[in-house]
């Protein structure tokens, strides 16, 4: 089990707890954070970025070269930006805090 703590667009703080091998993607929709994942997990929107909170960034596998790719094209990107379809929970990550960005740049440029 994962402790996730969503940081939402308005300051709100959601904690759920997520079963190990749960993608942080699927998490998040189920907790009714606004992303939107419309390539559902393909990496070609960057509709699933999050940003993750520094002290737990160093904790997740790196990002392969097509995530840092999308990463790019995501709108408000940090350093500490992930896909959120790339992130599998597991056993190894007692808990993850990640921030839901302001800024989203979904499939119809709204
Ligand atoms: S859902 Fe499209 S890149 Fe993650």
């Amino acid at each position: 089990m994962t402790l996730v703590r969503f940081i939402g667009t308005d300051g709100t703080i959601r904690e759920v707890t997520a079963q190990s091998g749960a993608r942080l993607l699927e998490v998040a929709q189920a907790d009714g954070q606004p992303l939107e994942g419309t390539c559902e997990g393909q990496m070609a929107c960057s509709t699933c970025h999050v940003i993750v909170a520094a002290e737990d960034f160093a904790k997740l596998p790196p990002a392969s070269e097509d995530e840092e790719d999308m990463l790019d094209l995501a709108a408000g990107a940090t350093r500490t930006s992930r896909l959120a379809c790339q992130i599998l929970l597991g056993e190894q990550l007692e808990q993850l805090t990640v921030r839901i960005p302001g800024e989203v740049r979904n499939m119809q440029g709204r």
